[in-house]
């Protein structure tokens, strides 16, 4: 479907926002496969849901080759074809929840953090600490790091039932090494190359306890428990 665009601007730390009018019904932790051109590059590009409001939704990208590039030189009122929402999203989780993010990771992270009423959020930047405005407003507590310091030198996982996280295979690494031998439950989100974003070449297998999964289909969002990182 083709829509256009309302917003388009450099936010910082290599990321950008985007904003696209229309109507959208989509879950937590879903994605779109975005596509500003005809021919070539020839895939769309699969991104994770920021926002979904009465206008229509955004997202936060990074410049990662062509067609990310080509997105970023859209200005209003372009058109821009979305097709989606694909995946299966974070499930829903009641009692104390951390949700941990670091760059680009940070994105789903909006959109769950206005579906889980009271959750604290660590956010893990390179340098300069972006879209803070929004996160506070959702969340009960904010903490960021930068640098050398990384968001699993501060959180005590211990302090929380569960854990939903998006971001740098390490971070999640660290985090599921953290919590073993606790009671604290992790729902991560990959972020594996994609093609197809429909489960059909699969490019973006990921190992599980139970097999070969997809990415694009059987996650992004998985059981920290039964995914193989
Ligand atoms: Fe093609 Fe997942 S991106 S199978």
């Amino acid at each position: 479907m083709e829509y256009k665009v309302i917003e388009n601007r450099y936010v910082g730390e290599g990321m950008y926002y985007i904003k696209i009018g229309g109507s959208f019904e989509a879950r937590m932790g879903q994605f779109y496969m975005l596509r500003a051109w005809d021919k070539y590059p020839l895939l769309s590009r699969p991104i994770s849901i920021y926002q979904i409001d009465d206008e229509g939704i955004s997202f936060l990208y990074k410049l990662v080759g062509e067609g990310t590039k080509i997105i970023s030189n859209l200005k209003p009122g372009d058109p821009i074809k979305l097709e989606g929402p694909y995946g299966n999203g974070f499930e829903k989780v009641e009692g104390r929840v951390a949700l941990v993010g670091g760059g680009i990771g940070i994105a789903p992270l909006y959109m769950v953090a206005q579906n889980i009423p009271n959750c604290d959020i660590y956010l893990g930047f390179r340098d300069q600490a972006i879209m803070l405005d929004d996160y506070k407003a959702v969340c009960k507590d904010l903490y960021t790091t930068s640098g050398d310091t990384l968001v699993t030198d501060i959180i005590n996982v211990e302090d929380y039932d569960y854990i939903l996280t998006c971001g740098p295979t390490p971070m999640m690494k660290k985090l599921m090494e953290m919590v073993e031998g606790t009671k604290t439950r992790v729902q991560v989100s990959l972020e594996n190359h994609m093609a197809c974003g429909v489960g059909a070449c699969l490019v973006c297998t990921c190992k599980t306890h139970s097999g070969n999964k997809k990415t694009c289909k059987d996650g992004p969002v998985f059981w920290g428990e039964d995914v193989i990182l």
